[in-house]
Parts: C-alpha cells; sequence; structure tokens
C-alpha cells in the first residue's frame, strides 16, 4: 500500500522517512517543493500538488502546521475531490473542534477520517518512540494500529474523532506551563548569583524536577534556541488552541493565560521559528 504525506515540517520529514524505513511504499507533498527535492534519493516520491498526493495514496498522513495548512492543502478544490475511497489519518495539533469538522467534511467527500495526534518529537520519531493517541473508533483502530506503530510501540485508542486531539492540547500545556516555570525559576537563581549547578542539583533530588528541565537547560544557558525539535509557532498556536478549548469546557484558565503573552513577546521578538524554549528570552532578557 503506498502511503501519502502531506506536510514534510521538522516532524512530517522524518515521519516519511520511517514508513520507508518499514519498507512501504512513500509519496510526500509539501507546500515548499524545495524542501522535500532531495527525497527521490532516498526512494520517497513527491508530489507536486495536493491533488497528485491525494490520488497517489489509500491512505493520506496528515502532518500539516494546523487547520488552516490542512484546508489549503487537502481541502483545495482538486484535492477534495480525490478524497473518495481514501483514509485520511490526521497527526498534527489540531482542536478537537477543528477535527470533528474535518471528520464531517472528508466523509461528506466519500473518504475516511481518524485522527492520531502524538507526543514526542524528531528524536522519538527516529527511534520509533512517539505516543501515538487515536481518535476513531475501534474498528478504525484494528485497521490502522500496524501502520501507526511504525512512529511508535503502543498506539492507543483514546475515544471518538477530537478525543485524542483533546488530549493532545492538555499534554501541550504542560509543555507550555514547564518551560514558562522552569525559565522564571532559572532567571532569579541567575540573577541573584547563585550556582545553576546547586539550583539544578536540589531540584533533580526533589519532586518538583520534570526530564523537560533537564532537556532545555543547556539552550537557555547559552541562549541558543537554533534547530528546534518543536517551535515556538507551534507552542503558542496549542496554547491558543487549549485555551479555547478549555475555556469553552468551563475551566479557569488564568495561568495559562499569563504564559500567552510570553509565547507572543518571542514570536514579536523573531524567534517564532526558534526552540520553544526561547521564551526563556521574554521572561529573562538579557541585561
Ligand atoms: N515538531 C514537533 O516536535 C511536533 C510534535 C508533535 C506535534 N507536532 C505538530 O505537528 C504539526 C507539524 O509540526 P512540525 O513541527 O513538523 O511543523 P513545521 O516544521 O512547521 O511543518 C509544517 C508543515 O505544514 C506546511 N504548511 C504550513 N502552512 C501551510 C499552508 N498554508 N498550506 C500548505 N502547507 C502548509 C509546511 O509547509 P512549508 O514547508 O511549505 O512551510 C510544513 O510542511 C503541527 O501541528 C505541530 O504542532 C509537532
Amino acid at each position: 500500500m503506498n502511503v501519502v504525506v502531506m506536510g514534510a515540517g521538522l516532524l512530517g520529514r522524518p515521519m516519511a522517512e520511517r514508513l520507508k524505513a518499514t519498507g512501504r511504499m512513500v509519496t510526500v507533498y509539501n507546500r515548499t517543493q524545495a524542501k522535500v527535492a532531495d527525497l527521490p534519493k532516498a526512494g520517497i516520491a513527491v508530489a507536486e500538488t495536493p491533488a497528485e498526493a491525494v490520488r497517489a495514496g489509500a491512505c493520506l498522513i496528515l502532518m500539516l502546521a494546523d487547520a488552516r495548512a490542512i484546508r489549503e492543502a487537502l481541502f483545495a478544490p482538486a484535492a477534495r475531490q480525490e478524497i473518495r475511497g481514501r483514509t485520511v489519518i490526521q497527526m498534527g495539533t489540531i482542536g478537537p473542534q477543528e477535527s470533528r469538522e474535518f471528520q464531517r467534511e472528508v466523509q461528506a467527500a466519500g473518504g475516511d477520517y481518524l485522527e492520531a495526534p502524538v507526543l514526542g518529537s524528531i528524536t522519538e520519531v527516529k527511534e520509533q518512540r512517539l505516543s501515538v493517541m487515536v481518535g476513531g473508533t475501534e474498528a478504525q483502530f484494528e485497521q490502522w494500529a500496524g501502520l501507526l506503530k511504525a512512529f511508535g510501540p503502543e498506539p492507543r485508542l483514546i475515544g471518538p474523532v477530537g478525543s485524542a486531539a483533546a488530549l493532545k492540547l492538555a499534554l501541550n500545556q504542560l509543555i507550555a506551563a514547564e518551560i514558562a516555570a522552569f525559565s522564571l525559576s532559572l532567571g532569579l537563581v541567575q540573577r541573584e548569583g547563585i550556582a545553576v549547578d546547586t539550583f539544578m542539583d536540589i531540584l533533580r533530588q526533589s519532586a518538583l524536577f520534570a526530564s523537560a528541565f533537564e532537556k532545555k537547560l543547556p539552550r537557555l544557558l547559552a541562549r541558543d534556541y537554533a534547530n528546534p525539535n518543536f517551535s515556538a509557532r507551534h507552542l503558542l498556536k496549542d496554547v491558543d488552541l487549549f485555551l479555547k478549548e478549555a475555556a469553552a469546557a468551563g475551566l479557569n484558565v488564568g495561568s495559562l493565560d499569563g504564559v500567552r503573552p510570553l509565547l507572543n513577546q518571542t514570536v514579536e521578538r523573531g524567534l517564532a521559528d526558534a526552540d520553544y524554549s526561547a521564551l526563556f528570552e521574554a521572561v529573562n532578557p538579557p541585561v
């Protein structure tokens, strides 16, 4: 079976390469063609238009930036009319409402739709360690779990379409909260002239520790946010999606409301495509 990956960005590209490594025929579509010009050499076909991509396979994996990108690629008129008889597996991070709307539109176009957002990043894809959360029916899960195992050992069925999207947002809210909290504590430690090693030693031994702190510390100390795994732009998108869903669910979103302007300032500083830990620049600008 030929699998199509639409969106060969930071995560889509290594996902296409993983699928190829598992012996599948893979076709990729990327809006900016120059970024995928080298893929044919690796045995991955490149489609020039979304419609050509949709025609190329029975299964379409979407790893596009956001709902707008999905609308502009999959639902461009020429591509939409090719959906009939194909399955769309939406794996980017979008909101549950957005995902349910795409389900309706794919079904109306004669296709099948499930969602499978992921936790983890480039290293986890390469090592087949992504956490894959599936929103769909049991029958869809049975049918597609084998394919999804190319990305992670244990895809899980969360519930109907929308439920996995919501769970993914719940997890990404923690990414935003953790980096904001860690940046603030590290900033005070540095400004008070306390040894960072001492701070980290005590933190590591405590229940407060999160491995994300350790992972991001070298970037924060060097103020180096190049070669991102996950961009500030997409974390801001996810915070906005979470705020919308959580407020509609009647939750008090005050804590995350405080993080959002920090991410916005990070983007305004020209760091939208930098690693999301660049939020440190907004919390603790150089003096
Ligand atoms: N990176 C991670 O660690 C990670 C982890 C879990 C989930 N996610 C989620 O997965 C999705 C992809 O993430 P990523 O990091 O791979 O993002 P990325 O590097 O920014 O790639 C985004 C992809 O979407 C395409 N795109 C953007 N706007 C478009 C439009 N209007 N029309 C058509 N194509 C468009 C881009 O094409 P161009 O190349 O032409 O710009 C690119 O292929 C996002 O929803 C993200 O939140 C990412």
